[in-house]
């Protein structure tokens, strides 16, 4: 990751190798600088550094927007933190991220996923009853047909049952109704999603469990939840090896931590991180961006729909979804609001 000291009057005192990449020049020319002239004029990142100055502590955001004309489009994951030597420097770390990649892909699932629920409720009007009536007739034609041709009917029915299921879930994303919330352990959830999983589609895997007891509960729909959970772990489970497969589940509490300083000019904080790792054989880069998009799918028999929906319920718990994957470690990665004293979480609940 890119570190930098930056001293008295924002002078860059120090930068790593990450940082040279990052500011496209050599540490000799950088700490001739001041940090105002590598960032974006008024950038959040002066502020952040006077309040790490004033708390003498951590601060972070997310997703500061650090563009410049020299050095291009750039966004980063930024945590300041003050040292005591020399006195008024600060640490500051950056974690870049593509700003097209990671926010506004988000707001692109939730708009492909939104165009479904039109489609949804017309497939599951005009199909849904025809298919009725086709399994039906295939299941009289089985019945008056000996036993050695009864195959084909019987391929009639069983697919018909795959179509009827895939528009099942096809509509529940036409669902737009507001659900109720409260208060939800994710710890709970997450316990069940792995009991299920392990005494079923997860047989063998090992499941590692890293969760922050501090977690406060968020707000939202408990079944929704385990559905997500019980999508990621499936596709975990999915992808890892026959031997050694693991699944890691990870809890966090950054109350420090905003985000969303480009969506719609809102500051969301979403303390709350759960992430899903497993060490399979990764998500195929070209395919990363579209992961949440529906019906993109690589496994035979595969929908497609798991993540879209799980991208789907996500969003409207008001949080957000991201996938980092390289072979051997993939990390779905979600960020939710809590529960307690949140105004705007209680507000359209
Ligand atoms: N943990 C993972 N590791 C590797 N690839 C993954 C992982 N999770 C998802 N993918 C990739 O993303 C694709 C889309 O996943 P998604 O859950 O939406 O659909 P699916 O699993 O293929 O089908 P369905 O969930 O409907 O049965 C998968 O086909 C797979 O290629
Ligand atoms: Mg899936």
């Amino acid at each position: 990751m890119p570190v930098l000291v930056v001293g008295q009057g924002l002078k860059v005192l120090f930068v790593n190798p990450a940082a040279e990449q990052f500011f496209s020049a050599g540490a000799g020319h950088l700490q001739k600088q001041t940090l105002k002239e590598l960032i974006p004029f008024g950038s959040p990142l002066l502020q952040l550094i006077g309040q790490a100055l004033d708390r003498r502590a951590s601060v972070g955001e997310r997703a500061v927007d650090l563009s410049t004309p020299r050095h291009g489009e750039r966004v980063a994951d930024v945590v300041v933190t003050p040292l005591h030597d020399p006195e008024g420097a600060v640490v500051i770390t950056l974690q870049e991220r593509s700003l097209a990649q990671r926010i506004d892909r988000q707001l692109l699932h939730r708009g492909a996923v939104r165009s479904l629920h039109g489609m949804a409720a017309v497939l599951a009007h005009e199909i849904k009853n025809p298919l009725a009536g086709i399994r039906g007739a295939a299941q009289l034609i089985e019945e008056s047909l000996p036993p050695s041709e009864r195959e084909l009917p019987r391929l009639i029915q069983s697919e018909a049952d795959r179509i009827r299921g895939l528009i099942d879930r096809m509509e529940s994303f036409g669902d737009t109704r507001s659900f109720p919330r409260a208060p939800v352990n994710i710890h709970e959830v997450l316990d069940r999603v792995r009991r299920v999983a392990e005494t079923s589609f997860a047989k063998g895997v090992a499941f590692v469990e890293n969760f922050d007891p501090s977690l406060p509960r968020v707000l939202g729909d408990r079944d929704q939840l385990i559905q997500v959970f019980m999508n990621l772990v499936r596709n975990a489970a999915d992808a890892v090896p026959k031997q050694g497969g693991e699944i890691t589940l990870t809890t966090g509490y950054r109350p420090g931590v905003r985000f969303g300083a480009a969506v719609a000019g809102e500051r969301l904080s979403l303390p709350l991180e759960v992430t899903v790792r497993d060490n399979g054989s990764g998500v195929p880069a070209d395919l990363v961006p579209y992961i949440f998009d529906p019906f993109v799918t690589t496994k035979r028999g595969g929908s497609g729909l798991g993540l879209a929906l799980v991208a789907k319920i996500i969003g409207d718990h008001g949080g957000v979804i991201e996938c980092d994957s390289i072979p051997r470690r993939t990390t779905f990665r979600i960020l939710l609001p809590k529960a307690q004293n949140g105004a705007e979480e209680t507000a359209d609940a």
